[in-house]
């Protein structure tokens, strides 16, 4: 039988505050191939983070777990690195210490000192920071505190790379360009990636299959597309692709006629 690499299995989660509980997620359920790259999509507060985070084991489900080859994942690890919407660098770190402090950690044991130090170059120029290793995070844009992100989850060689919302904070081109090197990275190095996204044009580039979901509360799996289009993809060449056009619409289908975005009380 072929085994899903990573399997979201019959994942509920319930939040209690006092007497309240809420139930945030109920039954999520996801198989995700290796290599393959998941968008998430839904309107805001349905639970794509809690999800996220109980993937990455920083939350733990209420019901349900996470496979990842077949072992069950329920604290945080290596194995599965996250990259935030807000990037999470040490402010009195360099850009090369923020990720030579992850990539210590990971390969401490495994690396020697020089190797560690070529590792942690590398990453940084996957995407294209090297040339800032010696400045802090007050001294680089935005976009490039993100490229750091991204390059101290690569320097992990996670099997599986979360990202939640990478480049929300960004401007719509510094926003393309990180897409274009995520696209490249993904191709080159065949990650598995579980992105969370608002943006549907985002979600329809860069995806394999978009998962839908429901509005919140006990939100659940609405639907799943499959985005057929051949790899690499070009964005100026998918404006007029008819497959681009009709998997995007599918998706803004989905989120503004049949879940529409409704304000909790
Ligand atoms: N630690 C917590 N305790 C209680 N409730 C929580 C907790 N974390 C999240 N929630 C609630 O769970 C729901 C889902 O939150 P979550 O952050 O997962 O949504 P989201 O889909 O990521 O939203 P956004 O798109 O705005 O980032 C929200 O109603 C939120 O208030
Ligand atoms: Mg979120």
């Amino acid at each position: 039988m072929n085994r899903p690499y990573l399997k979201i299995d019959q994942v509920s989660k319930v939040f209690n505050r006092g007497s309240m509980s809420t139930e945030v997620l109920k039954d999520i359920s996801l198989d995700i191939e290796r290599g393959e790259f998941v968008s998430i999509i839904g309107h805001s507060g349905c639970g794509k983070s809690t999800l996220l985070n109980i993937i990455a084991g920083l939350t733990p489900a209420t019901i349900g777990g996470i496979l990842l080859e077949d072992r069950e994942v329920n604290s945080p690890g290596p194995d599965r690195a996250v990259v935030f919407q807000n990037h999470s660098l040490l402010p009195w770190l360099t850009v090369y210490d923020n990720v030579r402090l992850a990539v210590d950690k990971v390969f401490g044991r495994q690396k020697s000192r020089a190797e560690r130090h070529a590792w942690t170059m590398h990453n940084l120029d996957l995407v294209q920071m090297g040339h800032a290793a010696d400045k802090r995070p007050s001294e680089v844009s935005g976009g490039m505190k993100q490229r750091v992100g991204i390059a101290r989850a690569l320097a992990m060689e996670p099997k599986v790379l979360l990202l939640d919302e990478p480049f929300g904070a960004l401007d719509a081109l510094t926003r393309a360009h990180l897409q274009d090197s995520v696209m490249q990275i993904h191709a080159t190095l065949g990650n598995t990636v579980i992105m969370i996204t608002h943006d549907v044009d985002e979600a329809v580039l860069l995806s394999d299959r978009i998962v839908m979901m429901t509005n919140g509360p006990s939100a659940r799996v609405g639907e799943v597309l499959t985005v057929p289009l051949a790899r690499p993809r070009k964005r100026l060449e998918l404006v007029t692709n008819a497959t681009y056009t009709k998997s995007r619409e599918s998706v803004l289908k989905f989120l503004y006629e049949r879940h529409q975005f409704v304000e909790a009380a």
